[in-house]
C-alpha cells in the first residue's frame, strides 16, 4: 500500500467519495488495521475507556497518549494517523496547546490532532495551523465538557444550536482547520454543514451526509459489551470469538489436551541416556 497522505483524502471529498476512520489504540490492532481499506486511524482519548477503563475521558495524560499514538504509527506506518489532545492538554493556553501538538507530531509521528474546540478554541487552532499542524477540530458532542453539560446528549436538533454550530464549524475552517469532526448531532445540522464547508466534514453519529465516518474500533469489532451509542454499527462478534478460545484453551489444559508432543521441547538425545543412567 502506498503512504496515505491527507491530501488523498481532500482528494476523495474533491470526487465526492467517501473516507472512513476507525479509532486505534495498540500496536497490535494498527497490524491488523494496516492491512485493510480504512483511511485514517485515530488513537482517541476514548482509549481512557476502552484501555484503561475510566467512566469518561478525563483521566488520560499526553504521555499515555504519546506511547499510543506511536504504537499505532508504528503497527501502521503507511496509514494515516491522527492523535486525540487530551483533557487540560490544550485548555490552559495557547502556548500549551502548541507544545502538546507538536509532540504528538515530532514524537509519535501523528499525521493529525484533534482538538475538540468550543469558540475559545478557534485562535488555539489558528495557532496550530499556522504551525504547520493539521486538526482535526471536534464540534457537537464534545466529551471533554462532560462537566459543564451534565451528560451527553445529542447537539444541533434545535434551529439555533444548528445555526451556532455551524457558525463554530466555519469559524475553525477559517481558522486553518483540515477537518472539522461532528459528533452526535442532528443528521440536518451536518447536512447543512457539510454544504457550507469547503474542508472535509467528519461524522460520528452525525448521519449520512459527511464525507468521513469514525467509530470506536471496540464497538465496530464487538469486543466491548458496555454501553454503546446507536450509531455504533457492530460489524463482528470479536468478544465472543475471544472468551471462546480462552474457554477451549482452558478446557484443554485441564484435560491434558494441551501441550502436545509436537508442542514440547526435547533434551538432546545424547544426553537422554546420561539422565537414564
Ligand atoms: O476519542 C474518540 O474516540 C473520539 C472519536 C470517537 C470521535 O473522539
Ligand atoms: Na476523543
Amino acid at each position: 500500500m502506498n503512504k496515505q497522505k491527507v491530501a488523498d483524502l481532500y482528494e476523495k471529498k474533491n470526487k465526492g467519495e467517501r473516507f472512513s476512520l476507525l479509532t486505534c489504540y495498540d500496536y497490535t490492532m494498527a497490524r491488523i488495521l494496516s492491512k485493510t481499506d480504512v483511511d485514517m486511524l485515530l488513537t482517541g482519548d476514548s482509549a481512557s475507556q476502552m484501555i484503561l477503563g475510566e467512566n469518561n475521558t478525563l483521566n488520560i495524560s499526553m504521555d499515555m497518549l504519546t506511547a499510543l499514538t506511536k504504537s499505532v504509527k508504528r503497527g501502521a506506518p503507511d496509514k494515516l494517523v491522527a492523535a486525540d489532545m487530551p483533557f487540560m492538554s490544550y485548555q490552559p493556553s495557547i502556548e500549551r496547546a502548541l507544545i502538546n501538538a507538536g509532540r504528538f507530531v515530532a514524537e509519535a509521528e501523528a499525521d493529525a490532532v484533534k482538538i475538540e474546540s468550543g469558540w475559545p478554541q478557534v485562535e488555539t487552532v489558528r495557532a496550530a495551523a499556522d504551525s504547520g499542524i493539521c486538526i482535526i477540530a471536534h464540534i457537537g458532542l464534545r466529551p471533554q465538557s462532560i462537566g459543564l453539560k451534565g451528560r451527553p446528549k445529542a447537539e444541533g436538533t434545535y434551529a439555533e444550536d444548528a445555526v451556532d454550530l455551524i457558525k463554530l464549524a466555519l469559524a475553525l475552517e477559517e481558522a486553518g482547520a483540515g477537518f472539522i469532526l461532528l459528533e452526535a448531532a442532528a443528521r440536518e445540522t451536518a447536512e447543512l454543514m457539510q454544504s457550507r464547508l469547503s474542508i472535509p466534514l467528519i461524522g460520528c453519529g452525525a448521519g449520512p451526509s459527511c464525507d468521513g465516518q469514525v467509530l470506536v474500533v471496540n464497538d465496530v469489532m464487538g469486543m466491548f459489551d458496555g454501553p454503546a451509542p446507536k450509531f455504533a454499527r457492530k460489524y463482528a462478534e470479536i468478544g465472543s470469538s475471544i472468551a471462546a478460545a480462552a474457554n477451549a484453551y482452558h478446557e484443554d489444559v485441564v484435560s491434558g489436551a494441551y501441550p502436545q508432543d509436537t508442542e514440547s521441547y526435547h533434551i538432546k538425545t545424547q544426553e537422554k541416556q546420561k539422565l537414564d543412567d
